[in-house]
């Protein structure tokens, strides 16, 4: 055998028994058990301990991993040793001085990470929610000139709706994907011409074609469904969306911003658009509130997610 033709049996041979790894006595491929995991990394900022999740700094904060994760791999640094996980709930999770943590039913659990840097002993938790349910956050809100986002309570001009800005919070803080629920025809920016459009959608009890629709509704077991109240109701936005699906076996947990109005009756309004769906409690708060403190404003959505996702 001249030399190339052993090379080509030589590389026959490792490609056979490579593959014949990767094989059932079927025949069928078998690769290497896919393990749902989620990670995060520590580093030291300021002689303080980082966790970061990509590039967000989530010390301290809460960490809501998606439905079908199983495992949270925190990653150590250079920098660090001695690095010690503990767990506060080890029926929701149970963490092992790898940083590999093991979530184990829904719930909340606090990691709390000890390690030594620069000989000295710093200290780092992060909140971790575990959820079984795969959730949706469809929300409706639009930016531009609004009542009481200006100075003293004024009209003022905001780059991105209240609603919207509570609505992220409550993705990131439950792990939900997120839709914006938007019409063909965009409102106007101008406050008083949008409240004139809004009136009239009312007295016609319009339903304003929707520009898009949710990618895999069907996966959905809870939509946390947000809104800005508009003249004592939801745009009527909303009712195109609530008649445009199939919400059997789902469940509705309405969220609203709002200048005084609260809720108003738009929880009743939702059960009554869709009789069959189940509700929790909603969340309101005022716009303003969640334009401008957003630090109060991630608390009291924390508080009412314990009651709404965490059942505490
Ligand atoms: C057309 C229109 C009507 C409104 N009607 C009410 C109302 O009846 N009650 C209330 O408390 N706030 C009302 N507001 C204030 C909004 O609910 C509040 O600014 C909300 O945070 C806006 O949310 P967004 O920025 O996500 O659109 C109204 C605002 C607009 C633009």
């Amino acid at each position: 055998m001249d030399k190339v033709k052993k090379i080509a049996v030589g590389l026959l041979a490792f490609v056979l028994v490579f593959s014949s790894c990767f094989m059932a006595g079927n025949g069928k491929k078998i690769y290497a058990a896919q393990e749902k995991s989620s990670s995060l990394k520590l580093s030291v900022s300021n002689g303080k301990l980082v966790i970061l999740s990509g590039k967000k700094n989530m010390a301290g904060r809460t960490y809501a991993v998606k439905s079908g994760i199983k495992t949270v791999r925190i990653t150590g640094n250079k920098k660090l040793s001695k690095v010690k996980y503990t767990s506060s709930n080890k029926k929701v999770l149970a963490v092992n001085n790898k940083g590999k943590a093991t979530l184990k039913k829904p719930g909340r659990a606090d990691i709390k990470i000890t390690a030594k840097y620069n000989k000295k002993t710093i200290t780092g938790k992060i909140t971790i929610r575990v959820t079984s349910k795969k959730i949706l956050v469809a929300y409706f809100s639009r930016a531009g000139q609004n009542w009481n986002v200006g100075p003293d309570n004024s009209i003022g001009n905001i780059k991105k709706g209240n609603t919207e800005i509570v609505a992220e919070m409550i993705a990131e803080k439950t792990g939900a994907d997120l839709h914006k629920i938007q019409t063909k025809k965009a409102y106007p920016s101008d406050y008083m011409e949008c409240v004139k459009v809004a009136n009239k959608e009312q007295e016609e009890d319009a339903r304003p074609e929707l520009k898009s629709s949710v990618k895999n509704w069907d996966s959905y077991d809870v939509v946390f469904l947000g809104y800005p109240i508009w003249c004592a109701d939801m745009p009527m936005a909303l009712y195109t969306f609530l008649e445009s699906y199939d919400f059997s076996g789902k469940t509705i947990i309405p969220f609203c911003t709002n200048e005084g109005s609260g809720l108003a009756d738009t929880e009743a309004a939702i059960k009554e658009s869709c009789p069959e769906v189940k509700m929790k409690q909603g969340f309101e708060i005022e716009g303003n509130v969640a334009q401008y403190s957003r630090k109060k404003t991630g608390q009291k959505i924390e508080k009412w997610l314990k009651k709404v996702i965490d059942g505490k």
